[in-house]
């Protein structure tokens, strides 16, 4: 059987997207500067009707979630940090869970946990219909278009390997670049080489300045018409430095060129509008976001996804199959092989709403006095060096440092000596740490949920690092 790597279709297979490599000359001039983006009508994004609302106040009624008046009494709701008495400073790796999710996975599994999509009996309806509810709490949480917009994957990582995947099978041939930062992740990073290779593209990279910041000079001068993809983080996990996604989404339109986003570190600390940036695609996991592991996302645009083969195959991603002939599902379910994770995503959509009950305005600003506290007892601490920008706020709780003469796992494991959670290593971001010109670092990493003391702590076994590796002084 031969397979058409154009159309990326097996004979007999129907392909519903566009065989032509090229992105629609209609696609970009309704992203230019000025041209409102046309979203087509669909029943779930008209005004909230009488069902929405329902929808959302029996979510409400269910767990009322407290504002962040008291600290003290939104950490109670988090089991593993009331019970253990460490202070979890590795939030960029993973964020503790709170009950409300965790019983809401509990209540998934034992009150009606069924595989979603394939039963005609009322569990399995009870499982399909909260598996789509967590895609509409997501859709909206990022003000998608549509909720099918919305794929749920494992995590960021594999969300990333799709959009790379599915969008190289669609549009890349040999001569075509793909830009990607040196900043990113390997998530972001290692999918679009893998792409290139497959079709004979090649990357090239862009390089941030001291502070990790990545200019839209630097993004314009990078750009020439062969450049069909650039891949870059909202938010570095490194530098903490937040990417002008709007800026970059509109210069890398008006050349042709798709914008695919790693929002692992922004959505869990800034307020995300993707249709206000104007990104082609944004991938997330769920477990940094105070949601379980096991659970991602990857938004990508409706006449984007619509038009891009699949990346796995099996049941439920498709309308019809034959001996020889497959007529695959609409989005989302074309991405969506197999059985889903219904209870990871029900617990997700359990995280989103209580972050959207504490409010972004209220967590930023407890991570953003939490930062700039670290960061300041940092600056005093004699061979301590932070990595980016010497202001807090540019941080978003993301504080990357070495200590000068002291290996990063002596750090981390000094610190865990006192009960404290750092992560030590390369953090995923080999090349980063190339460019910067140093092995691995040590990164502590902020929750809203941390505490003053809890940062005081961590500055006073910072401050006897050297010490005790036997410096002076
Ligand atoms: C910026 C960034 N992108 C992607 C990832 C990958 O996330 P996951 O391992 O959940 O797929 C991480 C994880 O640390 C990250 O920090």
């Amino acid at each position: 059987m031969v397979y058409d790597a154009v159309r990326c279709v097996l004979p007999g297979e129907e392909f519903r997207g566009n065989a032509d490599k090229s992105i629609p000359s209609d696609y970009f001039s309704a992203m230019l500067p000025g041209s409102a983006v046309k979203a087509e009508p669909v029943p779930d994004q008209l005004p909230e009707n009488g069902g929405e609302r329902k929808r959302k106040k029996k979510m409400r009624d269910r767990n009322p979630i407290p504002q962040i008046k008291d600290i003290h009494e939104i950490r109670a709701q988090f089991p593993l940090l009331a019970a253990s008495g460490l202070v979890y400073l590795d939030n960029s790796a993973t964020t503790q869970k709170p009950e409300c999710v965790l019983k809401a996975m509990e209540d998934y599994y034992r009150n009606y946990n069924a595989n979603p999509f394939r039963g005609l009996y009322s569990i399995s309806e009870q499982a399909t219909e909260a598996y789509e509810d967590a895609r509409r709490s997501v859709s909206d949480f990022i003000h998608a278009a549509d909720p099918s917009e919305i794929i749920f994957t494992r995590n960021a990582t594999e969300s990333l390997n799709l959009a790379a995947y599915s969008l190289g099978e669609l549009l890349l041939k040999p001569g075509d670049e793909i830009l990607v930062s040196i900043a990113e992740h390997h998530s972001n990073m290692l999918p679009w080489r893998l792409a290139a290779k497959r079709h004979g593209a090649t990357v090239r990279y862009l390089e941030p300045d001291e502070e990790g910041l990545f200019s839209a000079e630097t993004l314009e001068n990078a750009l020439c018409p062969k450049v069909k993809i650039a891949a870059v983080t909202h938010m570095s996990n490194i530098f903490g430095r937040v990417n002008d996604l709007k800026t970059f989404a509109e210069i890398c339109h008006e050349n042709g060129t798709l914008l695919a986003a790693d929002g692992a570190q922004s959505v869990p600390h800034i307020p995300v509008d993707v249709q206000d940036l104007g990104v082609d695609f944004l991938a997330f996991s769920g477990h940094k976001m105070l949601g379980p592991m096991g659970i991602g996302v990857l938004y990508g645009k409706r006449e984007l996804l619509t038009r891009m083969p699949p990346f796995l195959s099996g049941g439920e991603m498709i309308d019809m199959v034959t001996r020889d002939r497959i007529v695959y599902a609409d989005i989302p379910h074309k991405f969506e092989a197999g059985t889903v994770n219904a209870a990871d995503a029900v617990g997700l959509a359990e995280a989103v709403r209580f972050m959207e009950n504490l409010g972004f305005d209220a967590m930023q600003e407890r991570e953003e006095a939490l930062t700039r506290r670290a960061l300041e007892g940092m600056k005093a601490i004699r061979g301590v060096r932070v990595i980016g920008s010497g202001k807090a706020r540019d941080h978003h709780g993301i504080l990357t440092f070495v200590v000068e003469g002291v290996h990063p796992h002596d750090v981390a494991a000094i610190m865990d000596s006192e009960g404290i959670a750092v992560r030590a290593g390369h953090h995923c971001a080999q090349p980063l740490h190339a460019f910067l010109g140093i092995p691995s670092t040590t990164r502590a990493s902020i929750m809203f949920y941390n505490t003053e003391e809890e940062i005081d702590r961590f500055l006073e076994v910072l401050s006897s690092v050297r010490r005790r590796m036997g410096y002076g002084g």
